[in-house]
């Protein structure tokens, strides 16, 4: 099974997402630990009642990000993952971090890429007068948001939307979204070489629609 590690801030819906898969047998993975910035966030608990080793790391503790970062990531090469999964995960990865980790760091970001990065991007897609929107999973790079997209779902911006109505439209894609990009993963027909994003040893040229 692949051997993932999940870093999130939040909630935690799409680890759950993850641990649900698993447990159908529809997802031929591992989650071997979950590491958060956060001692409080919902997504500790929610791995710790499904018996997953629950990590926090809080950057207060430290003097810097690098040396946040050096902790946080040693303790989650320790699980020796095959993938980090960024779900949540609400701050920037320092280009060190990154780096040591290319193309073994995927993010699912709620935009469809390259549109939308950062913060506050339903509101962001509903501003821009946008009629589509979505979710993307891509490779984590020292650019913001900017890492090579393996795959992405589309959902219709309706009239009357407001940042939370399609917050939630969202939200319902991405987990299975995530869940279909993982399963790649498993099936190891998906990998990053030199910013190019391979599927079955081809080059993809435009991100899957899951
Ligand atoms: C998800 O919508 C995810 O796409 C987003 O945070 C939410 C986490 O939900 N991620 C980002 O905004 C990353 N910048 P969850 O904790 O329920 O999985």
């Amino acid at each position: 099974p692949l051997r993932i590690a999940v870093l999130a801030s939040g909630r935690g819906s799409n680890l759950q997402a993850i641990m649900d898969a698993i447990a159908a047998g529809t997802l031929d993975a591992q989650v071997v630990g979950v590491f958060s910035d956060r001692r409080r966030a919902p997504v500790l608990e929610r791995a710790e009642r499904a018996g997953i080793r629950a990590v926090a790391v809080q950057p207060r503790r430290f003097p810097d990000r690098q040396s946040y970062e050096a902790e946080l990531f040693a303790r989650i090469d320790a699980t020796e993952p095959d993938l980090i999964v960024c779900a949540g995960y609400m701050r920037l990865l320092g280009a060190a971090t990154v780096n040591a980790h290319a193309g073994h760091i995927v993010n699912i970001h709620p935009s469809l890429l390259p549109a939308h990065k950062g913060l506050h991007t339903h509101q962001q897609a509903l501003d821009a007068g946008a009629c589509e929107h979505g979710a993307s999973v891509h490779y984590v790079t020292a650019e913001l948001d900017g890492g090579p997209v393996i795959s992405q779902a589309c959902v219709p911006i309706e009239p009357g939307d407001d940042a939370e109505s399609l917050a939630a439209r969202v939200l319902l894609r991405e987990h299975p979204l995530l869940v279909a990009t993982l399963r790649l993963f498993a099936a190891r027909r998906v990998e990053l070489q030199e910013a190019t994003v391979f599927i079955d040893a081809r080059p993809l040229h435009a991100p899957m629609k899951l």
